[in-house]
Parts: structure tokens; C-alpha cells; sequence
């Protein structure tokens, strides 16, 4: 599709995602506290408290995953779901179960997925409830291509190691990092990048779904600036740590939908020189990826953070990464603005361009990114 222009609302994918549905059965869901909003930013979230409704809407709409509680208008949740699956049915059920045994055979069964003891905290719930979403997720990426959902699963399987040993360490793998990027280099060059990320949006876990959507467009960036292919690993390496950072920034202030206030903007703020320590912590990781990741927010005319540098303090690198970052974020969905076609978003940042960005790189930027979706 290269260079061809589609209307808008033809685009799909990353531009325009398809919000998957939820379904909440419970006679409590009114009480559900902070749960249903949080879920709210991910998916359209279906209500009731009708069992007969339930059924119905289980039928009819193929659900991400299903909530539902063990005693809903009198009925017993583990019949029901029994019945949603006789009908045909095969959503993922999340059980709000009174009893723990019951919950346990109802699992063992296979009439739910998992289930959360009533009363849950919030936390609990959306630890089981991520889980399935996850589960679910990535049964859709075995649709793809092997070689489009190879890229999905092992990146995401690496992105969660990488994690999990930040927090628990303090530092990353390297050999993790090497095999990640290594793999986004392959997929960008054979075509079959752009094609893979489609099948992110909406994907709840929406740091790794940026940093990859990042290290993709820096693969096709740095080919198109002429970077050596050694150069084009570390660029695309940038672009999938640029953020790790945010580790450290608590989840209610990532996915906020309001405004954020000065104190929680001086915690996104912190990301960049995170993501940079973190680098610089871990063994077998080359540090040329760290000062692209702490200075990615930095702009030309020294508006940006940490630091606030202005022109020639600010490293290439640093620049090109800031261009490509800015872009991935107006095009993914995010708590707090949906997803801008690439047009609009390139529209968007046209008035950056010799200010906070770099222009020679903007325009090469511009040239190459509406061949790529
Ligand atoms: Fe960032
Ligand atoms: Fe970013």
C-alpha cells in the first residue's frame, strides 16, 4: 500500500482500533468500586444484573472475557455458564465466587477460567482479570502468520522478563534485549512488522505495545537515515527501553484520564532518567542505548525534561528518538486521547518541526512513515 492515501476511516489497526467488548454479570456491579473505570479504558464494558440477559449477551456478542458472579437474580453463576457454553458461548469467565471449593470444581470443570473470592480488593480482581485479557489476547495472535505472531509472543514474553527483573533486581538481561531487538530488525526488513503491530491495539498492557510500536518505526527510521546496520540495532533498542522507566511511575498515574496534577507530572517526568539508570545498571546492555533513552524528551528549543537541553547539547540520536516516540504515542489509544490516524498525527507535530524537532529528521520521517501501514 505504499503511499497510497486512504480515506480515514478505511484505516484500521493502529489508527483506528476496534475496542473489545466486556461483559460485567453481577448484581454488585453498581458497588465494583474503582474496577469497572479501569476496565472502562481498555474495553467497551457491558452491564447487568439478569441472568437470562447474561446468557443472551454471551451469545450474541463474541466477549473478550466474561465477569460473573456466582449468585446472580437467584441463579447460580456455575449453571449459567454452563448454559452460555451449551448455547455456544466461548468467552473466558472471570467467577466472583462465594465459595472457594465450589470455585475450585467449577475451574476444574472448565466452567470458568479462574475465579476471585468475594469480597475481593481491587487489586486481586485486576491481577486475575489481566491475566485472562492476556490469555485471551494472545489465543487472537495465534490467528496470525507464525512468523507475525512470533514476533508478538516472544517480544511480549521478553518485555516480561525484562520487567520482572527490574523489579525484582534492579537490572535487565541483556541477551533478552539483544534477541528482541534482533527480532524487530528481521520483522521490519521482511515487511511483516506493521502488519504484527495491528493486532496490538487495544492490547491493555499499553507500555510494551509502545515500546515495540517504537522500536519498529526507529528499525524503519534509521534504515532511512542511513544509520550502519550496528547503529540500527541500538536505535531500535532505544526505542524499546525508552520507557522502562516507567516502572517507577505508579500504574493509577500512567493510565489517569484527567488532567494530571503538578505532583504526579513530576513522577512522569522521572521516567527518562529511570530508563536511562536502569541501562547503565544492567550487565551484557550497550550504554549507547541510555543517553538517547534519558534525553528522548528533551526538545530543541530546551522546552522538553528532564534537563530542559536546547539545540546542540541535544545528541542526534536523542532527537531522532524524540520524533518516533511522539509519533507512536499519538497514533496508539491511550487512557486519555484516542488513536490520531498517522495523517493527523504528522499534522499534529508539523508545527514542532525547527522548534522542539529536528527538521532534517522530521522531513525524512515524514517521507517514510505513510509507506508503513
Ligand atoms: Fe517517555
Ligand atoms: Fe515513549
Amino acid at each position: 500500500m505504499g503511499g497510497v492515501i486512504q480515506p480515514l476511516n478505511e484505516m484500521t489497526g493502529l489508527n483506528v482500533p476496534d475496542r473489545k467488548k466486556i461483559l460485567v454479570a453481577s448484581p454488585a456491579a453498581g458497588d465494583m468500586g474503582d474496577v469497572i473505570p479501569v476496565m472502562d479504558l481498555y474495553y467497551d464494558v457491558d452491564l447487568t444484573d439478569d441472568a437470562f440477559q447474561a446468557i443472551g449477551w454471551a451469545v450474541e456478542r463474541a466477549y473478550h472475557m466474561i465477569v460473573l458472579d456466582d449468585h446472580l437474580s437467584g441463579s447460580d453463576g456455575y449453571v449459567i455458564a454452563q448454559k452460555m457454553q451449551d448455547q455456544g458461548s466461548r468467552s473466558p469467565i472471570l467467577m466472583l465466587a462465594e465459595e472457594e471449593s465450589q470455585a475450585q470444581a467449577g475451574r476444574n470443570e472448565g466452567l470458568c477460567r479462574d475465579y476471585v473470592q468475594k469480597p475481593f480488593d481491587q487489586y486481586g480482581f485486576l491481577e486475575k482479570f489481566w491475566h485472562i485479557c492476556d490469555h485471551a489476547a494472545e489465543q487472537e495472535w495465534d490467528e496470525l502468520p507464525d512468523t507475525h505472531s512470533e514476533l508478538l509472543k516472544s517480544t511480549r514474553e521478553h518485555y516480561r522478563w525484562i520487567t520482572d527483573d527490574l523489579i525484582r533486581h534492579g537490572r535487565m538481561d541483556g541477551e533478552a534485549i539483544d534477541a528482541c531487538t534482533g527480532q524487530v530488525v528481521t520483522a521490519v526488513e521482511a515487511g511483516i512488522a506493521f502488519e504484527a503491530l495491528k493486532k496490538l491495539s487495544g492490547y491493555h498492557e499499553s507500555t510494551y505495545a509502545h515500546s515495540l510500536h517504537t522500536a519498529a518505526l526507529m528499525t524503519v527510521f534509521g534504515n532511512q537515515i542511513g544509520l550502519s546496520s550496528d547503529d540500527v540495532e541500538v536505535i531500535t533498542a532505544v526505542g524499546f527501553l525508552h520507557d522502562v522507566g516507567k516502572i517507577r511511575v505508579p500504574r493509577a498515574i500512567l493510565d489517569k484520564k484527567e488532567p494530571l496534577t503538578a505532583g504526579e507530572w513530576e513522577r512522569i517526568r522521572e521516567h527518562p532518567e529511570w530508563s536511562g539508570h536502569y541501562i547503565r545498571e544492567s550487565e551484557n546492555v550497550n550504554n549507547l542505548i541510555a543517553m538517547p533513552a534519558e534525553r528522548h524528551h528533551e526538545r530543541l528549543d530546551g522546552s522538553g525534561y528532564p534537563l530542559a537541553l536546547a539545540g546542540g547539547q541535544i545528541d542526534d540520536l536523542s532527537l531522532a528518538v524524540a520524533i518516533v516516540d511522539i509519533f507512536a504515542a499519538l497514533t496508539e489509544d491511550k487512557p486519555y486521547h484516542t488513536a490520531m490516524s498517522l495523517f493527523d498525527a504528522l499534522e499534529e507535530m508539523r508545527p514542532m518541526r525547527g522548534h522542539q524537532l529536528e527538521s532534517g529528521f522530521f522531513d525524512r520521517f515524514e517521507e517514510v512513515v505513510p509507506e508503513l501501514y
